[in-house]
Parts: C-alpha cells; sequence; structure tokens
C-alpha cells in the first residue's frame, strides 16, 4: 500500500479547463471513417444517411465537443470537391499514406456535416495545404460557410443544402515538416500566412485558425511560428504581418515505446517494465506542453494564442495479420492510464492548452470505439473520457501533494506513480485519481479548504490485469461504484487499487 496525502483548495480556482481538451479525430485511415463513422445508407448495421448510429450513441454520451477531419497525412492530399455531389459521380484517389487502398470518396463534407451534427460536436477541419492551393481552400471555406448566392454557396445548394454549416475551427495544413509537405518552419510559417489570410470569415462564422505545429519538443518550430504570427501588444491588437492569419499553433505527441519504429510493441502483450515504460512517455506530455508553453510566453504573454495538441495517444504494433497501413490496434488498461495522466497535464495547463485531440475516435491507435462487423466495443480509454466529463469548462482547482509523492525508478528516470487533477463547476468539485504503480493500491487523503464537502461519490475503472482489454465477447475492463470514498469532517480518503483510475464528486458550498 502507498499513501499519498494532498491539499486541495476549492476556493482558488484557476483557468477554465476547455471542453475542447476533450476533442477527437477521424482520418481516412484505415476503419475509422469507413467501417467505423460510415457504413453507407444500404449497410444492415443500423444507420442514419449511412452513419452508423451505435457509434453516435456511444460518442453522444461523451459529450464530444469537436472532431477533427480528413486528416491527419490524409488531409494534405484531399481535394474537397472529390467528396461532394452525387456519390456514384465522384472521383476515386489513392490513399497513399494509409494502405495505398482507393478511396471513393463517398464520406465527404456534407457526410462529414451530417456526423457532427448527429454527434453535436463542432466541426474542426483541416485545409491541405502540402498538395492544395490557396483558391482551393479559400473556396472550401466559402462553400462550407456563406449564405448568399456567392458561387460556393449556390454549388452547396445544388448539393441539397441551403443552409451554410457553422465551421469553427480550421486547420491550416498537418505536420509539414513531414507528410504535410517536408518544409521547414519558416517556409512553413510563410504558407500559413497565406493560406490564413484567404481563410476568411463569412457572414457571423468566425473561423479559429490553426497553424500546424511542431512534433513533440520542438520548440523552435513554435518559436518560429509565433515570430511570424507578430507581437501582440498590451491593448490586445497584434502588430506585424501575421495580423489574424492564426489564431492557435499546434503539435503532436504520441506514446511511442519500443526499440525501433517497426517493433513498437505489442499493445495487449507487455511486461511491468514495458508498461512503466509508457508510463513514463506518457507523463513526458506535461514538459512538452509547458516547453511549447514557455516559448509562447514569451511572445503572447496575454496568452492570446491558443496552443492546441491536436494528435495524441498510444502508437503501439497493428493487430497480428491487420494491414500494417490501418493502424488497427486493441486498447487496454494501460492505455485508460495514458490517456488519464494526460488529461491531468492538460488540467494544469489549461492557461495555454485550448484543444486536445485523440488519435483516433474508432478503429484507429488508442481508439474509443473498436467495431467489429456489427458489433461495437468500448475501450477503456472510452471510460476515461466518460468519468472525466465534469471538467468540460470547469474551473481547474489546485490539488498539492504534501510531501514526496509516490514514485519508482525505471531504467534512468524516476516514475511518480500517482497523478491527480481537480476542477469545479455548478457547486460540485470533480477530482480524478490514477494509481500507475502495478501491484500495490494508493490510499489518499486529501485535506478539502475554502469550501464545506458534501457527500462524496466515487467511480472506479480498474481490471485484474493490466493488460486486460474489451472484445465484443468480453468486457473486463468496466466503470463500477467506488465504496473506498470517506468524508471525515474536511478529510476526504480514497483508496484506489492498484493500475486504477477513480473520480470522487462531492457538491461544496463556500
Ligand atoms: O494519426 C495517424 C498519423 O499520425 C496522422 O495522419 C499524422 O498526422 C501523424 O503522423
Amino acid at each position: 500500500m502507498q499513501r499519498v496525502q494532498a491539499v486541495l483548495d476549492v476556493d482558488l480556482p484557476g483557468a477554465r479547463i476547455s471542453r475542447h481538451l476533450y476533442g477527437h479525430f477521424a482520418e481516412h485511415l484505415g476503419r475509422c471513417v469507413y467501417g467505423g463513422f460510415w457504413v453507407g445508407e444500404d449497410s444492415p448495421v443500423p444507420n442514419e444517411g449511412g452513419i452508423r448510429l451505435d457509434v453516435v450513441e456511444a460518442l453522444r454520451a461523451l459529450d464530444i465537443p469537436n472532431l477533427r477531419w480528413p486528416g491527419g497525412c490524409f488531409a494534405d492530399t484531399y481535394h474537397w470537391r472529390d467528396g461532394i455531389g452525387p456519390r456514384e459521380q465522384r472521383p476515386r484517389m489513392v490513399n497513399s499514406h494509409w494502405g495505398d487502398v482507393v478511396e471513393d470518396n463517398s464520406f465527404g463534407t456534407h457526410e462529414f456535416m451530417a456526423l457532427c451534427d448527429l454527434l453535436g460536436a463542432a466541426p474542426y477541419v483541416s485545409a491541405n495545404v502540402g498538395s492544395g492551393t490557396v483558391r482551393e481552400a479559400a473556396q472550401w471555406i466559402e462553400y462550407l460557410t456563406r449564405a448568399d448566392d456567392s458561387p460556393m454557396a449556390r454549388l452547396r445548394r445544388a448539393n441539397g443544402r441551403d443552409q451554410p454549416w457553422s465551421v469553427p475551427f480550421w486547420g491550416l495544413g498537418n505536420e509539414p515538416w513531414g507528410c504535410g509537405g517536408g518544409m521547414g518552419a519558416g517556409a512553413y510559417a510563410e504558407l500559413a500566412r497565406q493560406f490564413g489570410t484567404y481563410s476568411l470569415d463569412h457572414g457571423d462564422n468566425r473561423l479559429y485558425r490553426i497553424a500546424a505545429g511542431a512534433a513533440d519538443a520542438d520548440y523552435r518550430w513554435t518559436e518560429v511560428l509565433m515570430q511570424n504570427l507578430g507581437r501582440y501588444l498590451g491593448d490586445g491588437e497584434v502588430t506585424g504581418h501575421g495580423k489574424n492569419t492564426y489564431q492557435a499553433i499546434s503539435f503532436h505527441h504520441y506514446t511511442i515505446v519500443g526499440s525501433t519504429w517497426e517493433n513498437k510493441g505489442s499493445a495487449t502483450d507487455f511486461d511491468i517494465d514495458e508498461y512503466y515504460r509508457t508510463m513514463l512517455k506518457a507523463r513526458d506530455v506535461e514538459r512538452i506542453i509547458a516547453g511549447h508553453a514557455t516559448v509562447m510566453d514569451a511572445y503572447d504573454p496575454g496568452k492570446r494564442v491558443g496552443l492546441v495538441l491536436d494528435e495524441w495517444g498510444t502508437w503501439f504494433d497493428v493487430e497480428p495479420g491487420t494491414n500494417p497501413g490501418f493502424l488497427f490496434q486493441q486498447n487496454t488498461m494501460r492505455d485508460a492510464l495514458v490517456a488519464s495522466v494526460h488529461f491531468d497535464a492538460f488540467h494544469r495547463h489549461a492557461d495555454r492548452l485550448v484543444m486536445a485531440n485523440i488519435a483516433q475516435t474508432v478503429n484507429v491507435l488508442q481508439a474509443m470505439l473498436l467495431t467489429d462487423g456489427d458489433a461495437l466495443v468500448l475501450t477503456p480509454s472510452y471510460h476515461v473520457f466518460a468519468m472525466n466529463k465534469g471538467h468540460h469548462d470547469a474551473a481547474s482547482l489546485p490539488l498539492n501533494v504534501r510531501g514526496a509523492a509516490p514514485a519508482r525508478q525505471v531504467g534512468e528516470q524516476e516514475l511518480s506513480t500517482f497523478s491527480a487533477s481537480a476542477s469545479t463547476k455548478d457547486g460540485q468539485v470533480l477530482i480524478s485519481l490514477t494509481n500507475l504503480d502495478a501491484q500495490r493500491s494508493t490510499e489518499v487523503e486529501i485535506d478539502v479548504r475554502g469550501a464545506v464537502a458534501g457527500a462524496p461519490a466515487g467511480k472506479l475503472l480498474t481490471a485484474e490485469e493490466v493488460c486486460a482489454h474489451n472484445t465484443a465477447s468480453s468486457t473486463p475492463v468496466r466503470v463500477r461504484d467506488l465504496d473506498a470514498v470517506h468524508l471525515h469532517g474536511s478529510t476526504l480518503r480514497v483508496t484506489v487499487p492498484a493500475h486504477s483510475f477513480a473520480t470522487v464528486s462531492f457538491p461544496a458550498v463556500g
């Protein structure tokens, strides 16, 4: 048994935790779009206009705030005009990044917007900067968001949609240093300014333009993008030629262990050493967020430019026998804990980090959902998103551990095996607690200050084994009520079993 003593200050609310930190990502990759979201109108799988209804229902239960589409690497090969009009007449293309398969474009702009409507999620559309033109991107925005009889609005009407859609989030390409064009930071920054300049606000649609950012800890990339944006002045004005061209900068960080790219390790078959190394990598996200934030602070102390982590999650070897280009992997209790420690880091940096998108929602990488024919599997990661829903748009709260937190040595590095964060909204406090220790439970004692706490309720996500995972025929990883939560005066006592994630909520009167 490990012990942790912590202090929670309910009367010291910090930054708002944007619900967009719980965003998602759907790329034309493997079975994410096709088979995952989209089955087509003639499918025996229950669907609305071709969109799988079981997937919609499961994701609605998460209140997913936004969905990024169509990529990823695919975005910089995608030409949106191929994905509108009668499906049988849409041109085909080769999905060169993902399996070299032929894409028939049956899922395009109208289908994506219908999906977002069904989900109640805000669309985050990534424009093709790598192989597309500024005109093409500008016309896509006009097609999506313009109300009058402009040429693109007319084209949209001819394709059956009268009213413009609302598109709040607009991505300026993806990984321009790699699959998105193989550019240097300076060349991309110029291009981002150019694309951003012609990414217009039509009517009352306001685009939040997100420049494609760094891989992991490439802080220089962020610095170049900040330099090119211009400098914010105290009165809220921005100087320089980057004015209004992009409002946020993204970066990507995957949890990848394993010795080489060809050997990233199995998603389900791993030993304890590999488990702890995965956790080290996952916890590293906090250092990287802080690194980008520090660079941005130097140029934008008022924190007007957002930092967006629009791809994150685990990346293991594909499941044996599946297409290597489809990135299909199972999802275990280990993945759930990777997610929960990411969210704690996100909550602590909510003053700068405004959005994050897990890669990817269905059947690809660290998925929420796996489909198997007409069966649907909720992964352990799904449950972390569900249990943390109360943090959406809540005020973060300081939760500090007294003394040394439990830790263990992993190779040369020390891994802190306890992680927690808290927030408050509508008179309720929500605490998230992760015990990364594979064998020992952790007894947590929290001194609740600044408010009178009411009766607590807890939920627990755990399994016998850290490699436990759910399938269509068995669900060993499930959420249950956590009985081991007690309030004595202002002291909350919670026991979190080994390799588990728990949440505790209680009303608080100030
Ligand atoms: O999510 C899979 C791929 O990972 C994306 O297409 C790309 O942006 C990243 O390298």
